[in-house]
């Protein structure tokens, strides 16, 4: 099985899922590593395990949907059965999601429904709460809304800082990405009418 990572920064989340590969956990092979960001971190960290990548500016388009075009092209032209969105900070075009659905997962930082979107650590802490934590999901066209897979909580504590919970919370996002990732490669994993089904059990 083939699956591309699409990354805008540090790329930690692709790293797990390089590790799960290389060691067979994962029984697939990542065939591209596409960012939208030159500078990303995540990049050299492809080139380290000898992972092809691609780059699509959105500078170099005439707009997003364009963007998307190419970015799905590259996609079919590697045949790929999965694409795994890993702290890719771009919302991807309805054409796009609509193409690929039910092969698309993300990866966000709160214990959705609650907390869409950017800064979901601030919005938690703001909202005092005492537990935070993080989602994969399938992806459709409204941000961060598709069927939930998995979640990891993890503790607020009255001192923590920003940084505090999101170290606790990206330790957790390292454990459940390459678990869910492994479901969907083994064909375990399935979504149906925007639910998500695990050997056949709605989640
Ligand atoms: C992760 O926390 C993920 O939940 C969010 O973006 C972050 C990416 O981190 N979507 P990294 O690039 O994997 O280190």
């Amino acid at each position: 099985k083939k699956i591309v990572v699409l990354i805008s920064g540090n790329g930690a989340n692709l790293q797990a899922i390089i590790d799960a590969c290389q060691a067979g956990d994962i029984q697939a092979e990542i065939v591209s590593v596409i960012s939208n960001n030159a500078n990303a971190y995540g990049l050299t960290r492809a080139k380290t395990a000898k992972i092809p990548t691609a780059l699509f500016e959105r500078k170099s388009y005439a707009n997003n949907v364009e963007m998307d075009e190419a970015i799905a092209a590259h996609i079919e032209q590697l045949g790929a059965d999965l694409i795994v969105l890993a702290g890719y900070m771009k919302i991807l075009s309805s054409a796009f999601t609509a193409h690929f659905s039910g092969k698309i997962l993300n990866i966000h930082p709160s214990l959705l429904p609650k907390y869409k979107g950017l800064n979901t650590y601030q919005q938690a802490l703001d909202a005092g709460e005492t537990e935070h934590g993080t989602s994969v999901h399938f992806v459709n066209a409204e941000l961060d809304s598709g069927a939930v897979i998995l979640q990891a909580k993890v503790p607020i504590f009255p001192e923590d800082e920003i940084s505090d919970i999101e170290q606790r919370v990206k330790a957790q996002e390292i454990q459940i990405y390459p678990l869910v990732i492994k479901w969907f490669i083994d064909g375990r994993l399935t979504e149906m009418n925007g639910k998500a089904y695990l050997d056949g059990k709605l989640l």
